[in-house]
């Protein structure tokens, strides 16, 4: 199998796989792939057989040649290291899926939801789900199927957006080849775009910071028709503690924000709130060394660390901003730059 050979390249490291699966462990499946494990920082996902689960291998394959065409990438979006194997997509392994995660918190300690530990976290993942999208948007690709099934967690607990096998590429008008769980599709809009992308985020945060799903006992119908009539489910908890993050999510069902960025931009403010309520900023830039620093920055992005001024600087914009503008503008600080590494555990 010489031909298939791949030369899988990370962090300077190279190792030779040869493209040949058999013997491989299967650490996950979805609706139209398997996926196995090739050492500690690779994975192969390779169709499962069917028509329709070639042409959704070809089309994340497609969306990770226009992802690799651009200048800069996001640490939030899932890295393909080889697109050409006709075996499989070579991915970076990841440990397994938020919802995972969360069913293992729920299972472990069903009261953990609410905590501040569980709330930071869903935070910081819910700025990390808007930051990849972000990326994604801006290079044309609409996920398409957003939701914790499809985000991955790094072993220091950072999400990746995974799972391009039905996303629409925005340049070809093709359609989407998978379509949103029902409690995750915007009412009245039958194509992905990048507003269905931001309603389904929505439904996602959600999930992070209760461990639910939407209104996960309603029958579909009737999710359909309370998400028509703009009903959505009850927040009073979440309110009661974290306020600015259920507004972020409401925000996103309501389609307040124009675009997934501005939501990013409001769940740092919803973070910088929950600090005020007590949390530690996972980590904080003095403790950064310079080489997980640059480590965090894409290309592009200043090399810089910034001074402790500058990092005090950005929390007052965020409290002045609030001050001024309520928590319902829509106008935003400039805060969001260069706050990613706050968001990033480098642990
Ligand atoms: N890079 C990865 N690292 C670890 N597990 C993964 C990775 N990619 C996928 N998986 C696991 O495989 C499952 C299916 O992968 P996914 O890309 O969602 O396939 P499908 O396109 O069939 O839905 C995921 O839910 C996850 O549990
Ligand atoms: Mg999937």
């Amino acid at each position: 199998m010489k031909s298939q050979a791949a030369l899988v390249q990370r962090e300077g490291v190279k190792r030779c796989w040869d493209g040949n699966i058999y013997g491989l462990r299967k650490i996950g499946q979805g609706g139209t792939a398997f996926v196995f494990d090739i050492d500690e920082t690779a994975v192969v996902k390779v169709p499962i057989g069917f028509p329709a689960s070639i042409s959704a291998f070809e089309r994340e394959r497609e969306v990770y040649h226009i992802l690799a065409e651009a200048k800069n990438e996001s640490p939030y979006v899932l890295k393909c290291f080889q697109a050409e194997l006709r075996s499989g997509l070579v991915l970076e392994r990841c440990q397994g899926s938020v919802r995972d995660e969360l069913l293992r918190m729920h299972m472990e300690v069903p009261h953990k939801f609410g905590d501040a530990e569980a709330t930071e976290r869903a935070i910081r993942w819910s700025f990390q789900a808007a930051s990849g999208l972000g990326f994604l948007h801006s290079r044309g690709i609409i996920q398409a199927d957003v939701g914790c099934h499809n985000m991955l967690l790094d072993e220091r607990d950072n999400l990746k957006i995974s799972d391009f096998s039905g996303s629409v590429i925005e340049r070809t008008g093709e359609d989407a080849l998978v379509s949103y769980s029902v409690h995750s599709q915007l009412p009245g809009v039958s194509k992905a775009d990048r507003r269905t992308d931001i309603f389904a985020l929505g439904s996602a945060m959600y999930e992070m910071a209760t461990g639910r799903v939407p209104l996960e006992d309603l029958s579909p119908s009737q999710v359909r028709r309370r998400f028509k009539q703009a009903q959505w489910p009850d927040m009073t908890r979440l309110k009661d503690t974290y306020v600015e993050f259920a507004l972020v999510i409401e925000g996103c069902w309501n389609l307040e924000f124009r675009n997934v960025n501005k939501a990013a931009a409001r769940i740092e403010l919803a973070y910088y709130d929950s600090v005020e309520l007590g949390f530690k900023p996972p980590i904080s830039n003095q403790d950064l060394t310079e080489e997980s620093w640059t480590a965090s920055q894409s290309k592009g992005r200043p090399k810089q660390k910034p001074s402790q001024k500058q990092e005090s600087d950005r929390k007052k914009a965020g409290k002045h901003h609030r001050k001024r503008h309520g928590t319902q503008s829509q106008k935003l600080p400039k805060v969001a730059r260069g706050v990613v590494s706050w968001f990033h555990n480098f642990r």
